[in-house]
């Protein structure tokens, strides 16, 4: 028997639990969904995604803060309908490789509007965005400028804008794997190395240096973390532009409270004003506090086996979620049309290792073969990594929206897991 009727608030925006209560994720029924599109399939709530770009620009604009661009970093996320919906949205867009670039000019952003990342760009990957004359190129080592110095060369009337990545040695409380600033980093340039990268990108004639970038790590909690990052940039001179990366934490269980978005913003508002001085032009590159919780991920039960503990094999898991097992990321779950419920299971996925455990002692309410099962926030970063370990197809990305669903990137098929063979 279901004993929980209330939705957690780790659900898309909009998700709700009708009168025979069955989840409903932007007005669709989740167990209709998963007979019309198969399982395992990521979900996306569009409406969540929309509310939450247009979280980040009420907030500039509810700070007092005119001058900004919110660019979403497309890594969390890189599906072309995604990037297309906040291209859509205004925002802009973060690009780590020449292949999210690819993406992201595909999806409809302005080149104008893209900041390419990296902290191993050869000269074919400068080189296209160079083509393209993204917004900014961030350059991250000595070896990056010695790169778009021969690059650039000729380029002297129309300088590419570039930032410097910096690592201001500020270290957010997160998974060692996803924390960034700390001095011993491998990305940006330390603060005692920062003065002469800048001098030096000041004196090329095809750069024009515009300001600073940092990003702390992400999965931040903290609002203190963003203030000792700003504080830290802050003598290293006096720049026009400065992007202070993403790393707003979500919340992934019920007990989790990340700070609002309105919050964040006006802490990032407020400390760059004290501490930069007014007028400056400020980016954030959100991803996971713009897609975690607007997607989620079902599955079907396909065994439920007894020993020492009870294993829920669905028909999915690290191929499609890795966070578990990279990170011992936690999760919740539900079966979608008997949320909540007593017994204490481990959520398995079905692939070979032991290691394969979505969640463990997850409560659900007496799953069966052949359950719907919902496991929230997926949005970030699992499309994103998801891999045919176990020759598993990919699964397909599903827009649901005022009750409308569609396939916005389709199921791969056992063809496609040869189809790069020569
Ligand atoms: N900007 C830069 C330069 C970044 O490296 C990242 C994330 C972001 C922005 C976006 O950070 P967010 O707002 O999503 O925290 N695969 C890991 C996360 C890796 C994040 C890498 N960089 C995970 O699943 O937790």
């Amino acid at each position: 028997m279901a004993s929980v009727q209330t939705l957690s608030h780790v659900y898309p925006i909009g998700s709700r639990i009708d009168g025979d209560g069955r989840l409903q994720i932007g007005g669709c029924d989740v167990v209709e969904l998963a007979e019309r599109f198969g399982t395992p399939a990521y979900v996306v709530a569009e409406d969540d995604l929309r509310a939450r770009a247009r979280a980040f620009i009420d907030a500039f604009r509810a700070a007092g803060h005119e001058d900004f661009e919110v660019v979403f970093a497309s890594k969390a996320f890189p599906a072309t309908a995604v990037m297309a919906l906040f291209a859509q949205e205004g925002l802009g867009c973060d690009v780590a490789s020449a292949g999210e670039l690819h993406l992201a000019l595909r999806a409809g952003f302005d080149a104008a509007k893209l900041v390419l990342h990296g902290n191993a760009r050869d000269d074919a990957e400068l080189q296209a965005a160079l083509d393209v004359r993204v917004g900014h190129i961030v350059v991250d080592s000595g070896d990056d400028i010695d790169r778009l110095e021969r690059l650039t060369a000729g380029l002297g009337a129309n300088p590419q804008p570039v930032l410097l990545r910096i690592t201001p040695g500020v270290s957010g409380h997160t998974h060692e794997k996803i924390s960034t600033g700390q001095a011993d980093s491998k990305f940006g340039v330390g603060l005692a190395e920062a003065p002469g990268a800048i001098a030096r990108l000041q004196g090329l004639p095809g750069l024009e240096l515009r300001g600073l970038h940092f990003h702390l790590g992400s999965q931040l909690f903290t609002l203190e973390t963003f203030r000792d990052g700003i504080a830290a940039i802050a003598p290293l001179g006096d720049f026009p532009v400065y992007n202070l990366g993403g790393g707003l934490g979500v919340a992934y269980t019920d007990e989790q409270q990340p700070p609002a978005i309105e919050d964040y913003v006006a802490a990032l508002v407020e400390t760059t004003r004290e501490q930069l001085g007014a007028g400056k032009r400020l980016l954030i590159e959100p991803g996971r506090s713009l897609v975690a919780n607007g997607g989620v991920t079902i599955y079907r039960v396909v065994g439920v086996k007894r020993n020492v503990s009870t294993w829920v094999s669905v028909d999915g898991g690290m191929s499609d979620n890795l966070r578990p097992m990279l990170y011992g990321a936690r999760y919740e779950a539900d079966i979608a049309d008997r949320l909540g419920g007593s017994s204490r299971v481990h959520l398995t996925g079905k692939h070979c290792e032991s290691g394969d455990v979505l969640i463990r002692d997850v409560m659900l309410d007496d799953p069966r073969p052949g359950d719907v099962v919902v496991v929230p926030v997926t949005g970030a970063y699992g499309y994103a990594m998801a891999n045919n370990y176990n020759g598993v197809p990919r699964a397909p990305v599903i827009f649901a929206s005022d009750g409308e669903a569609r396939v916005v990137v389709r199921r791969e098929t056992l063809d496609d897991l040869h189809a790069r063979d020569v």
